[in-house]
């Protein structure tokens, strides 16, 4: 299968993850029947100071014309408010991106640096988000004018079907039995709407339990109890900021990896974390998102579950010798970002081998 992906590495330590996704991505290109074309489209903070444009015209026909994308990270200090977002912001709303796929899972080997004491930890942290992707705030609809501002948040039946049925079909075709969809239908018109619809289409996955969840009460379960969740499908900005703080259970931002997904379309991969340019240029970036990115992009856009499985498992195997430093542990040894990288290929490696 021949597939051509388009690489932004952007700003900060946004190079230097995907300079580790692409270590993977090669090993897959070489030792399995994938080949894989890349091609550079720049976007972000660096650009914009160059040529004006966080997302250069050419960068994005690059985009459109490639089967997946891999995105690094952008943003650097002193940007005007919202510049280098503006890149994020316009791939999602005009590839209509509408699928935000954030999965959450605490590997064995790094319960010591979760957050929560073991008793909440209970049997483990596997929750996969389903974030709407492209209506309700961020549809960035409003004035900013002297004392006064104001944002609209549209939805309409269409954008919440969609992503409810994504949502119930990520469940059933990866064996899930409870999906929680979380709103604030005892204030807002949208979720309303929003939770009329996931019972219509509840309806057609008998088999599936369902749980409505307001947002306030579900970010105190959510650290309580996070065992008791498997799929949770959430409008845009809900999802925004709970995918952060799921993220945080898993050990570090620097493990968390998202999907940008418009099914059978080109879909956009990128590790949740930031820039982080206090850290970049010295080699002590966590590439795990990006890594775990790339086996989304195996998995949602090209349809390769197993080699996706086995680039998991291969992490967890590496994370039990070595670990960069935002998840370090006493025993083990401490790797740069391309030491980490190098591990998991091996690891990698004689997975595919086989
Ligand atoms: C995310 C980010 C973006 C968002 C920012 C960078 C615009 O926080 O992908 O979650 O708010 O969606
Ligand atoms: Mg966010």
């Amino acid at each position: 299968m021949r597939k051509t992906i388009a690489i932004t590495k952007g700003d900060g330590i946004g190079p230097e993850v995907i300079d580790e996704g692409l270590k993977i991505l090669k090993l897959i290109s070489n030792y399995t029947d994938n080949e894989f074309i890349f091609k550079e489209a720049p976007a972000g903070g660096a650009i914009w100071k160059e040529k004006g444009e966080s997302l250069p015209k050419k960068s994005f026909e690059t985009i459109k014309s490639s089967d997946a994308l891999l995105f690094g990270a952008i943003g650097l200090p002193g940007l005007p408010q919202g510049v280098a977002e503006f890149a994020i912001f316009k791939i999602r709303q005009d590839l209509d991106l509408y699928v935000n796929l954030r999965p959450i899972k605490l590997y064995d080997a790094l319960r010591d640096r979760c957050p929560l004491k073991e008793e909440f930890i209970g049997n483990g942290i596997n929750i996969t988000f389903v974030r709407e992707n492209t209506e309700g705030l961020y549809k960035n609809i409003g004035y900013l004018k002297d004392d006064e501002a104001q944002n609209i948040m549209p939805y309409t039946r269409k954008g919440c079907e969609r992503i409810i049925k994504y949502a119930f079909d990520y469940a059933t075709n990866n064996n899930y039995s409870k999906i929680t969809s979380v709103d604030k239908a005892n204030l807002l018109k949208t979720s309303q709407l929003w939770r009329n619809i996931f019972h219509e289409i509840a309806q057609d996955y008998p088999l599936l339990k369902i749980e409505d969840i307001y947002i306030d009460a579900f970010c105190q379960w959510l650290i309580r109890t996070p065992y008791m969740y498997e799929i949770v499908v959430t409008e845009n900005m809900f999802g925004d900021i709970i995918s952060d703080e799921g993220a945080f259970l898993i050990g570090s931002l620097g493990m968390a990896s998202s999907g940008n997904i418009h099914p059978g379309k080109v879909s956009m991969y990128e590790p949740i974390h930031g820039s982080a340019p206090d850290i970049a240029g010295k080699g002590i970036a966590n590439p795990i998102g990006t890594i775990l990115s790339v086996k989304l992009m195996m998995q949602e856009s090209f349809d390769q579950t197993t080699i996706g499985n086995e680039i998991e498992k291969s992490v967890e195997d590496a994370l039990l010798e070595g670990r960069t430093v935002d998840i370090k542990h006493p025993n083990l040894k401490i790797l740069s970002t391309k030491e980490m990288g190098d591990l998991i290929s091996e690891k990698l490696k004689i997975l595919l081998k086989k």
